[in-house]
């Protein structure tokens, strides 16, 4: 099948719009992957309770008391582990913000959602960081 010029010549000028949308489809599909990450840790990082939380001098005995009261019935008193893990070392695999978002998300059930103000979860993170 022989083209008629005037379709050829549509054709190749069609070709340059969609080829820049396919070049600007993967770059914005490579900016997704590649940025994913850092975007994310970006957000957790400025979100504005964890932000508030890593600005404040924690104290490690007050979130002891904190924890005594909080959480040790299902961690322990040593935070050596109960119904929950223990807490021992904790601070080696987890971040901070992690840390921060296991307390106060309630995605691990049965552990509850806690809503420590900001100074008590950052006593608390000192407490756990201390572990
Ligand atoms: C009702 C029981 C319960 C209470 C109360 C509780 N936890 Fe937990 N916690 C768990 C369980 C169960 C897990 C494991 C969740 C999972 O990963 O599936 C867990 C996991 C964790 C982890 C992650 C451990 C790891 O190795 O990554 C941290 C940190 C933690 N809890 C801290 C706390 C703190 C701090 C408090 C108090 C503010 C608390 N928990 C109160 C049951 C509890």
């Amino acid at each position: 099948m022989t083209l008629a010029p005037e379709t050829l010549k549509e054709q190749v000028n069609d070709l340059g719009p969609l080829l820049r949308r396919a070049v600007l489809s993967l770059v914005a599909i490579l900016a997704t992957i590649g940025f994913g990450l850092g975007v994310v840790r970006y957000i957790q990082a400025s979100d504005p309770y964890i932000h508030t939380v890593l600005s404040l001098e924690g104290d490690v005995s007050q979130g002891e008391a904190i924890f005594q009261m909080n959480c040790a019935v299902c961690h322990g008193f040593a935070a050596t582990g109960e119904v929950g893990p223990t807490l021992v070392r904790v601070s080696d695999h987890r971040t901070k913000v992690s840390l921060i978002k296991q307390v106060i998300s309630g995605q691990t059930p049965p552990m509850p959602q806690f809503q420590p103000d900001p100074q008590a979860m950052a006593d608390l993170l000192d407490y756990l960081e201390s572990l």
